[in-house]
């Protein structure tokens, strides 16, 4: 690009994992690094844009120029991104691993062990995503969809389910790619159309991703 794709643009971005806290040592997360985020808000300030990254808790340093507001929790994550896109937002883009689920509680004291089985109740956790496209000022929004099987399938359905502009389909289970690493591969899906994008460094993927989401904008 010519680094005026999304200029005059705001971008919110999130990356990363969850922390869903079980008592005050232990948490529900998964292998998200951040990457593939963080290559995001990268490309989009590389783009023009204004970007504000909401980012689980990672270990990458902030792209430059990029605006990084630090969140723990799912529920964390949803103020804080509908905090962003109410200041104003012209596209919103979910890469981050978000827990589906949370302990019912968080114990107050470390959970003791026993003899006995030990059984954690879990209860849904807010939807960011979803709660962005169903705004009646929604931005420009893109999903990702992380599956393991039915991978065009499953990312068409959340397209649909979730009244997205373009998700971005990756095969979490292809070795090498996806969670926690350099690379990736993609496939792009948007009501009418599609494009897969590698195996091919997080950077490239992203850089891609921002030229074909700014020729939609
Ligand atoms: O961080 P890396 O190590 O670089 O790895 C990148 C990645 C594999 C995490 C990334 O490419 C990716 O696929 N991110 C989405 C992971 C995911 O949780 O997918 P999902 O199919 O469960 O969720 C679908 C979409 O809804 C995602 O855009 C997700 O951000 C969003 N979501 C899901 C649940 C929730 N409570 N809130 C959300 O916003």
């Amino acid at each position: 690009g010519d680094g005026t794709a999304l200029s005059g643009k705001t971008v919110v971005i999130t990356a990363g994992p969850t922390r869903e806290p079980i008592d005050p040592v232990r948490y529900i997360s998964n292998h998200s690094s951040g990457k593939m985020g963080y290559a995001l808000a990268a490309a989009a300030r590389q783009s023009g844009a204004r970007v504000v990254l909401i980012s689980g808790p990672v270990t990458l340093a902030p792209p430059a120029g990029v605006e990084v507001r630090h969140v723990m929790t799912a529920e964390d994550m949803l103020r804080e991104a509908s905090g962003a896109v109410d200041e104003g937002c012209d596209l919103f883009i979910a890469t981050a691993a978000v827990a589906d689920y949370r302990p019912e509680t968080c114990a107050g004291d470390k959970i003791k062990k026993s003899s006995e089985a030990l059984s954690l109740p879990l209860v849904r956790n807010p939807d960011t995503l979803a709660t962005i496209a169903g705004r009646a000022d929604a931005p420009f929004t893109v999903g990702f969809a992380a599956e393991t099987s039915n991978v065009a399938r499953y990312a068409t359905d959340k397209l649909q389910r979730k009244k997205l502009n373009m998700i971005v389909a990756n095969d979490v289970s292809a070795p090498g790619l996806g969670f926690n690493s350099e690379n990736n591969a993609v496939t792009v899906f948007w009501p009418g159309g599609q494009e897969s994008i590698g195996p091919d460094t997080k950077t490239s993927i992203a850089r891609r991703l921002i030229a074909m989401i700014a020729e939609r904008l």
